[in-house]
């Protein structure tokens, strides 16, 4: 299990397409592709994820690991006109204030809904509604921990799987643990991620989930998307 560092303000690098990540000295890891971590949150969770949800009309959203928020804001910068979206993030280790505003100040191109991170982070546990027909709840839970009560009970139609990569927190990847996601999607439910592993895929398999391998975002040949049957 990954350990709470002292201090949480990992190093701002700028990624190939003029957006930037954070990078955690203490396990040698980056929060995204360093090939565009826009690129990356946008092909892998917005691409292959919400937009392939676009027709329903309300969907519930579980990301596990909230980091910069990149997501979060993509999500709102793409949500479909008129689609009700309650999205849940769990963050155990999050990353300092100041560190978050540099971050984006560094951005060549800023998400479009930035203005709204402050609220995501000021929420502290409570669903709040970041705009009509988009509430957002931040959980300093791990995904081990996470209880269905912790949800309100919910069950979800996407799951954001962005966790550090198997290399660097092998935990996140075990079968239990994904189990864990698994349970809590509906029937129909899409599980996306940048992560093609093998014994990734063969855990989610073995969890009755449906393996697709598409195309990956830039300096990747594949990402998987999971649907559970
Ligand atoms: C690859 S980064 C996420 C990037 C993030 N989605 C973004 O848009 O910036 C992985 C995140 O998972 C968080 N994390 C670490 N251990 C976790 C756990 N056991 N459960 C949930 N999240 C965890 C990390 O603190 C980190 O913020």
């Amino acid at each position: 299990m990954l350990k709470k560092p002292m201090s949480l303000s990992p190093r701002i690098i700028r990624t190939a397409d003029g957006s930037c990540t954070l990078y955690r000295e203490d396990i040698d890891e980056t929060y995204h592709s360093v090939h565009g971590a826009l690129a990356e949150s946008t092909h892998v969770y917005i691409e292959n994820g919400l937009l392939a949800l676009k027709e329903k009309k309300e969907i519930h959203i579980l990301e596990i690991g909230f980091g910069t928020g990149l997501n979060a804001l993509l999500t709102l910068d793409h949500a479909a006109e008129g689609q009700v979206i309650h999205y849940y993030s769990l963050e155990p280790f999050p990353v300092e204030g100041d560190t978050m505003l540099e971050y984006y100040n560094q951005f060549a191109i800023k998400p479009v809904s930035l203005p709204s991170l402050g609220k995501m982070i000021a929420s502290g546990g409570l669903t709040v509604e970041i705009r009509p027909g988009f509430d957002f709840c931040l959980l300093d839970k791990t995904l081990q921990s996470l209880d269905q009560d912790d949800v309100d009970g919910l069950r979800f139609d996407l799951v954001y799987y962005d966790a550090f990569g198997p290399s660097k927190q092998a935990d996140m990847w075990t079968f239990d643990t994904l189990n864990k996601a698994v349970d809590l999607m509906k029937t129909g439910g899409i599980l996306t991620t940048y992560c093609s592993q093998g014994q990734f895929k063969r855990n989610l398999k073995e969890l009755g989930m449906q393996v697709k391998n598409p195309k990956g975002p830039a300096g990747k040949r594949e990402m998987t998307v999971g649907v559970k049957l």
